[in-house]
């Protein structure tokens, strides 16, 4: 697994990561620790070395926790959403980011995070000084060694690089969706970046071929892209993906990974994964990123689907 650094710092992170939303119980259905536990050795045992949570995720903590006695991995978590009734909202308050990020140590069960990531901007009004010197007294303080942040857009970006030492940036990308490739490269130039959503919450692995139904709060059951002609376009690139895969002997899900993976700016790229067979599966595409004769194919058929 190639390692990549985590710019401004000394840590390197595998080129795939392991996204534990799924394995929180809240958003992803129903969750058996034991199976996301030895998912989580079978990613260690296959060259991740770094996990992606967030308080938000429910129960994804304490998964880690239990998982990681003994073992050793480099965890990036998030600050500032939080659930009020059924909705979620960022709160970046100074006093909200501390409570937050201690919380997040507790469950965790370590004395240091890695990686703390804004989850989201905020919806309070709070100032972005007031949040980010909350943020810079936490990593003086030894509680964080970097700070980065998630879902923000190009303009407020660029302000916070100019008042906290922001090591990344966490936003969705894959062969279906390319906002990345837009002002926000630029905005993050310099930055790592750290990206989700590469296999389109599990449609580009191919596995789909009619719609799926999802219980009311499962995330997918709200998304469009699993229904109508968004999840008729996507399943048709996810076969063509398949047939590109086989060629080569690995699977979908490995191609839209490694590409995502191997496009420029991107660090790393977060894939969630809730067995061990997911993570064989997904792993192998860390032995495609230099193929970049593959990534020109790919990149025909994806234009030729119109995407
Ligand atoms: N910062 C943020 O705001 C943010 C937002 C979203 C996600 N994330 C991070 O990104 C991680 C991944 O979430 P995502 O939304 O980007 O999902 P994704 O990685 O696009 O899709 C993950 C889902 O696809 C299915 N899957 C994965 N590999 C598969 C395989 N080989 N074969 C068949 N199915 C497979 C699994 O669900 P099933 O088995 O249920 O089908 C898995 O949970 C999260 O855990 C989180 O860490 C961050």
């Amino acid at each position: 697994m190639r390692l990549r650094a985590l710019a401004d710092t000394e840590i390197s992170l595998s080129a795939v990561g392991l996204g534990c939303w799924a394995m929180g119980g809240e958003a992803w259905g129903p969750v058996d620790a034991s199976q996301a536990i030895r998912t989580i050795h079978a990613a260690l045992d296959g060259g991740v070395n770094w996990l992606d949570t967030a308080p938000l995720y429910g129960g994804s903590d304490a998964i880690i926790a239990r998982a990681l006695r003994g073992r050793a991995a480099i965890i990036a978590t998030k600050v500032g959403a939080r659930l009020e009734g059924r909705n979620a909202c960022s709160d970046l308050s100074a006093a909200h980011i501390i409570a937050d990020c201690e919380a997040s140590l507790r469950r965790l069960s370590v004395e240091t995070i890695d990686l703390l990531q804004v989850h989201w901007p905020c919806e309070r009004g709070t100032p972005l000084s007031e949040s980010f010197a909350a943020l810079t007294t936490l990593q003086d303080a030894g509680k964080i060694r970097a700070i980065g942040v998630c879902n923000y857009g190009p303009e407020a970006l660029a302000e916070i690089r100019t008042i906290a030492p922001v090591v990344s940036l966490q936003t969705p990308y894959s062969l279906v969706r390319r906002e990345l490739e837009g002002p926000l490269r630029a905005a993050a130039s310099g930055m790592s970046v750290l990206v989700y959503e590469a296999l389109c919450r599990g449609l580009l692995t191919g596995k789909y071929t009619t719609p799926p139904r999802f219980p009311a709060h499962d995330i997918r059951s709200r998304d469009p892209r699993f229904s109508g002609v968004h999840f008729e376009a996507i399943t048709r690139l996810a076969v063509d993906l398949g047939r590109v895969g086989a060629r080569i002997g690995t699977s979908a899900a490995a191609v839209a990974l490694g590409w995502a993976a191997s496009r420029p700016g991107v660090t790393a790229v977060i894939a969630g994964m809730r067995t061990p067979a997911q993570v064989a599966d997904n792993l192998a595409a860390a032995r495609l990123l230099s193929r970049h004769k593959l990534w020109s194919v790919v990149d025909r058929i994806v234009a030729r689907h119109g995407l």
